[in-house]
């Protein structure tokens, strides 16, 4: 697919997209939103249901604990970093992207990236960091670890949804938000 190199050719392409059966059932098209000129990127799994509503990523329980742990942690305003997703479109009842699905979606994500062109990802969860990076080390094994990814850093964390279930990893997650501050 060759897809463009501008965001607003890509987001428009991205709204019409009919590639996988998610579109049948979703509400919005969820993008991506953020500062394109930042150096951090943070990549979620896929919608869930007030981010298939509103058509924003991380905007439900789970987005303002992702607010908190970027404004309250790193210390920049959540408008000054990107914020995507693996898979554009909410899959019905929140269950984990089919292999299909994402893998007929990354390419949308890696010509974000490529745009965007951070320093630094931040993948939230197992799913993300397996399909940005193949590698299917348990997340709490991997989780914290400066990975290689192409030319630039790759710091897999904990989804805050898995956080908000297991508060008591959130101490491990915080400290990777360290280790993610003090790379900035
Ligand atoms: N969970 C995700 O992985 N992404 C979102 O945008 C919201 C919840």
């Amino acid at each position: 697919m060759d897809l463009p190199n501008s965001l607003e050719e890509l987001k428009k392409i991205v709204l019409n997209c009919h590639l996988c059966d998610l579109s049948k059932t979703r509400k919005n098209v969820v993008f991506g939103e953020g500062d394109v000129d930042t150096k951090i990127m943070f990549i979620g799994e896929a919608p869930g249901a007030t981010e298939d509503e509103m058509g924003r990523p991380f905007v439900g329980r789970a987005g303002q604990l992702l607010t908190k742990m970027i404004e309250n942690v790193l210390e920049i305003k959540r408008d000054k970093v990107y914020i995507a997703n693996i898979v554009k479109c909410r899959p019905p009842n929140n269950r984990v992207p089919t292999d299909d699905e994402a893998n007929s979606c990354i390419p949308y994500l890696l010509k974000q990236i490529e745009i965007i062109n951070p320093k630094i990802i931040v993948s939230l969860g197992a799913t993300s960091y397996r399909y940005l990076t193949n590698d299917k080390t348990p997340i709490s094994k991997i989780r914290g670890e400066i990975v290689k990814y192409k030319d630039r850093i790759l710091i897999p964390t904990y989804h805050p949804s898995f956080l908000l279930r297991n508060p008591s990893k959130k101490r491990e997650a915080y400290m990777d938000m360290l280790k993610i501050k003090s790379l900035l």
